[in-house]
């Protein structure tokens, strides 16, 4: 509609001429954030589209990010499990997906790595810690990947805390991938953990150790 302007020119009944965002603007930007982050061009290769489901277990874990997509109302998604298995990979198409189905923003943050970025931030540049948080806390879907990639200190906890809270006040889509299965996380927060159960309902996800599963070590 836009010609990939990302704005659209109409008049109204007066012949007055208006600019307004055309519905892309937001999926762009979104796509623009990612290209920032450690997924960078991994866009196109992390979808729906290219998760092979040769297997049993790949089958059912993409037929739940379909149905997911499909009847989408807000709930959370934690999948959990065996390193190297796509677990980055389904919920990167998951957000795409979400995003392109249902105009939704998303932002993808790695969480050790936002973290220390965070940390540093809150005693170093007050303002630019609010201005990180408050992205965070407003943006359609937040995918966390890599949640408790190595033990979280309190300072962690007191930030996800926060994030995680503010998002669940407001009804706010998180997306998780982790190495651990979901009843782990509990020891290192029942708070977190279990605002992150009752969003998730159905949608949490396991997949159980299994060094076949890493897809890193298939040639
Ligand atoms: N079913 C699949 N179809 C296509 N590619 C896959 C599939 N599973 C994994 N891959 C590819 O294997 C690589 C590793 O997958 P990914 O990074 O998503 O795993 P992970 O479960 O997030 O691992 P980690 O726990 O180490 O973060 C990626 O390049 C990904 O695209
Ligand atoms: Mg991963
Ligand atoms: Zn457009």
């Amino acid at each position: 509609m836009c010609k990939d302007t990302e704005t659209i020119i109409y008049t109204d009944e007066q012949g007055r001429t208006f600019a307004r965002e055309c519905t892309c603007k937001k999926i762009n930007d979104s796509k623009r954030r990612l290209q920032r982050t450690a997924l960078a061009n991994k866009a196109d290769k992390y979808t729906l589209e290219t998760y092979k489901n040769n297997e049993e277990w790949q089958k059912n874990i993409l037929a739940r990010a379909k149905e997911y997509v499909t009847n989408f109302n807000g709930d959370w998604l934690y999948i959990g499990g065996q390193p190297g298995a796509g677990k980055t990979h389904i919920c990167t198409g998951i957000i795409q997906a979400l995003s392109f189905k249902y105009n939704l923003s998303y932002d993808y943050i790695l969480f050790n790595k936002k973290m220390t970025e965070l940390k540093q931030s809150k005693f170093d540049d007050k303002e630019s810690y609010k201005e990180n948080i408050q992205r965070l806390i407003d943006v359609d879907i937040l995918f966390i990947d890599d949640l408790y990639k190595i033990e979280p200190t309190k300072a962690d906890i007191d930030i996800l805390f926060d994030i995680i809270n503010e998002r669940y006040l407001n009804s706010k889509t998180c997306i998780f991938s982790s190495e651990k299965i979901a009843k782990e996380i509990i020891v290192f927060d029942e708070a977190i953990a279990s605002r992150i159960f009752e969003k998730c309902g159905n949608y949490v996800i396991g997949i159980a150790k299994d060094i076949n599963k890493n897809y890193r070590l298939k040639q």
